[in-house]
């Protein structure tokens, strides 16, 4: 990177209004045009952005802060990822280090960063993230005293506090695309096709893209589902001469009366605080086979729901998002979250933000929806 920077002196400190932008956890579209409307909008009220390198690194270490100008973020709006790095294994409050027998030990950084913030002049963190990085944001904020304004991002949609969170709508526009083109090759060949969606907790993911989609079957974390009822839906298409079925399989759903399916659990193994899930939909693909007898494939849609450049709503949230941050700042309320109410952005404060997940309530018109419609919810 050419655009590193090393310590001012203190006496340029002073003069200068400055804020930093991390971004943490899993990436989601929309984290650029997030970047971007910050920088644009600090920058129109004078102040100096910087950007913090792979989460809280580049507050660990200021060669790995990069200062953000509007020529530097002009065209990053579209751009899927983000420009800045993100890790979910960087808890600055117990970062994973290997000590000198090469073992991994947990250690507090997180005073080695107030020290950088505090000697960087900045007035300001906004913390763009999840959950987690949230969870940490309010940490800095209420036992550390850092200024910090939440940014909430993720692709599962899985915060409570606010209605949305961008990286959802992109998310879902990518499965219900891969879907829309299983259903062809399942109608040619007479398959049952079985697609894994992420969504960690939530089903939202499998939800909107299974509805829109078309599935016969959509199994979400909400409902635990019963393997026989999902076969009984695949067996009722023959009876009316469809010898096909889609289904749609949230990663973290489970089967009445069973663990869920992951792929690694420990924390030193994968560096990360969240269990790896991934494997119901090879799980229930094989139920299926095995019940119905129907030539059945399965296939996980994983990181690619990920990438790619983000739908205009989750661009035009992200961008709101953004602008309310900075306007946060400004009026100097900190330890709290913008967040999507009806048609408003509004401030939360991050200990409302971090309480709870959201899930999809089973009353919801989705849910009656998808029944009505005939998809079989696995109950
Ligand atoms: O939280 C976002 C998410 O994409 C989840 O849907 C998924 O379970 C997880 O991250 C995957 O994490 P990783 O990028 O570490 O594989």
């Amino acid at each position: 990177m050419t655009n590193r920077i090393f310590f001012p002196s203190l006496c340029e400190v002073e003069q200068m209004k400055k804020i930093v932008i991390s971004t943490g956890g899993g990436d989601a579209p929309g984290l650029n045009a997030v970047i971007y409307a910050i920088t644009k909008s600090a920058h129109y009220r004078g102040w100096e952005v910087y950007g913090s390198h792979s989460g809280y690194k580049g507050l660990l270490d200021p060669n790995e802060l990069v200062r953000l100008t509007p020529e530097i973020v002009e065209d990053i709006t579209p751009t899927g990822g983000t420009i800045l790095g993100s890790t979910n294994k960087g808890n600055p409050f117990a970062m994973p280090v290997k000590n000198l027998a090469g073992e991994v030990q947990l250690r507090d950084v997180s005073d080695l960063i107030m020290q950088t913030f505090t000697r960087m002049g900045f007035f300001c963190h906004i913390a763009v993230g999840g959950d987690g990085s949230l969870e940490i944001a309010h940490r800095f904020a209420t036992e550390k005293g850092m200024p910090v304004i939440g940014v909430p991002k993720t692709i599962d949609n899985d915060l409570q506090a606010t209605q949305r969170t961008f990286g959802c709508d992109t998310a879902v526009a990518t499965a219900t695309e891969a879907i829309d083109r299983l259903h062809s090759t399942a109608k040619s060949h007479d398959r049952v096709m079985v697609v894994e969606v992420m969504g960690r907790d939530s089903g939202w993911i499998a939800l909107n893209s299974g509805i829109s989609g078309c599935a016969d079957v959509i199994l979400i974390p909400e409902i635990p589902f019963d393997i026989e009822k999902a076969c009984a839906k695949i067996n009722d298409n023959e009876l009316h001469h469809k010898h096909y079925a889609i289904v749609v399989v949230a990663e973290g759903a489970r089967a009445k009366d069973a663990e869920v399916i992951h792929k690694a659990t420990d924390a030193h193994e994968i560096g990360r605080q969240e269990i790896l899930l991934g494997g119901v939909g090879d799980w229930v693909a094989q139920q299926i086979r095995e019940k119905t007898g129907k030539d059945t494939r399965s296939l996980v849609l994983g990181h690619l729901q990920r990438g790619g450049s983000p739908t205009t709503f989750d661009r035009m949230l992200a961008l709101r998002f953004g602008g309310a941050a900075v306007r946060l700042a400004e009026q100097g309320i900190f330890d709290h979250m913008v967040a999507l109410s009806a048609t408003d952005i509004v401030a939360v404060p991050l200990s409302e933000a971090i309480k709870t997940r959201k899930k999809v309530p089973l009353d919801s018109d989705k849910v009656l929806t998808a029944r009505e419609i005939g998809i079989c919810l696995g109950d």
